[in-house]
């Protein structure tokens, strides 16, 4: 009986040294194609400076405030939910959720995460060409991202929120974006963004989840989405932050397909930008954005709507090559 056991202690040391070098080969053979590719953080050395914001379970739900932090979250998480096609306290948004942009409640490193937000607004916005509160920024993705409409900042709902991002915000100091806030912006290609090279990594990568024709699938009650659309009249529109190209790829490199993070990034850079190029260039609501950007010099270079201070034409605007577009622009502030 002894003898047995020790026999299965010793297949278990063996499995657990096996299990550990074939890591060691795994891991090192990565480092050695990354090598090839643009240079990227090494997830050991960034880890532990990154911003990983706080799990909603931390929340206390004691008391009155601690129980609206909550609803809040749930707001994030869930917003089809309650303010979908179908929701239960309004209907003013497109089915999808905050969090599906903004994964896990806004607390992933490079995952369009939350980490900036309580400690930078107000804050100026060049696109409202004036200074934005929380609530402005928050209905400028109700309005765009969810295609949906904006909340008054009385509501019980946009209080919510704004009461998750002040409790998420605790702890950063006053101006600061702590590391991983955002995205990780992505290098440039030379070339311009090729939609058609993007539909090949799309049916490759992405179909399986999001579907052949890009539209999602509903959950089984109908009250929001499983996999949420990346066209169609249900999803983001034109005026949003994922319409402009450096945006998307950057958020899909580090992020999708679901279950990939910024440790090991599934796509190459340049499929990040083709098939952003491709979903991009598929129909999706259009918001009427002639209010936008009344200072045109402050357009971002991937703004794919004219009319532009310079001379590049809009298709550049809108797949790239963008090198030339951003050297002119700081050229100019020079
Ligand atoms: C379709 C994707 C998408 C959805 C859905 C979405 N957002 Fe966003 N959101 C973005 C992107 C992309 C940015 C950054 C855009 C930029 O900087 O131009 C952003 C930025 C923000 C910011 C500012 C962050 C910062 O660091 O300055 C806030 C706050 C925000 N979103 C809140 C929300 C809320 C609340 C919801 C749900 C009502 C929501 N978003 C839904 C894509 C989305
Ligand atoms: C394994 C399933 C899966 C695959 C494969 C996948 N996604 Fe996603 N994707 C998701 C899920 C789930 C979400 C929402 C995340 C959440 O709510 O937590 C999402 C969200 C998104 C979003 C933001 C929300 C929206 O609908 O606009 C984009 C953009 C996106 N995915 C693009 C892609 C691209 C491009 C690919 C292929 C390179 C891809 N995804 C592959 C499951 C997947």
């Amino acid at each position: 009986m002894k003898k047995q056991w020790r026999l299965v202690l010793i297949c278990c040391l063996v499995l657990v040294v096996v299990v550990i070098v074939v890591e060691n080969v795994i891991k090192h053979t990565d480092q050695v194609q990354e090598s090839k590719g643009p240079a990227k953080p090494v997830a050991s050395e960034i880890d532990d400076t990154l911003w990983h914001g706080r799990s909603e379970d931390q929340i206390s739900i004691k008391t009155d405030s601690g129980k609206l932090i909550l609803y809040g979250y749930n707001l994030i998480a869930n917003t089809s939910f309650y303010l979908g096609p179908k929701g239960t306290v309004a209907h003013i948004s497109n089915g999808m959720n905050c969090q599906n942009c903004h994964l896990k409640g806004g607390t992933v490193p490079y995952a369009n995460n939350f980490g900036r937000v309580y400690s930078t607004y107000p804050q100026f916005r060049a696109r409202n060409n004036e200074v934005e509160s929380i609530y402005d920024r928050i209905n400028d993705c109700f309005e765009r991202s969810l295609n949906g409409k904006a909340m008054d900042s009385s509501e019980r709902e946009m209080q919510a929120i704004y009461s998750y991002m002040k409790w998420l915000g605790e702890g950063v100091p006053k101006g600061v974006a702590e590391p991983g806030t955002g995205v990780m912006k992505l290098k440039y290609l030379d070339t311009a963004a090729n939609p058609l090279a993007g539909r090949v990594v799309f049916v490759a990568n992405c179909q399986t989840c999001h579907g052949k024709d890009g539209q999602g699938v509903k959950n089984e009650q109908g009250t929001g989405y499983v996999f949420p659309p990346l066209w169609g009249k249900h999803s983001y529109n034109d005026g949003a932050g994922l319409y402009r190209l450096s945006n998307f790829a950057s958020f899909i490199k580090n992020n999708m397909p679901f279950g990939t993070d910024y440790h090991k990034p599934a796509l190459t850079n340049e499929e990040a930008w083709d098939v952003a190029a491709f979903v991009n260039s598929q129909p999706r609501p259009h918001k009427n954005q002639s209010m936008d950007w009344k200072n045109i010099t402050k357009k971002p270079f991937d703004f794919p709507f004219g009319p532009y201070i310079d001379s590049f034409p809009a298709k550049q605007h809108k797949y790239g090559p963008f090198k030339p577009i951003v050297e002119a622009i700081q050229n100019r502030h020079i």
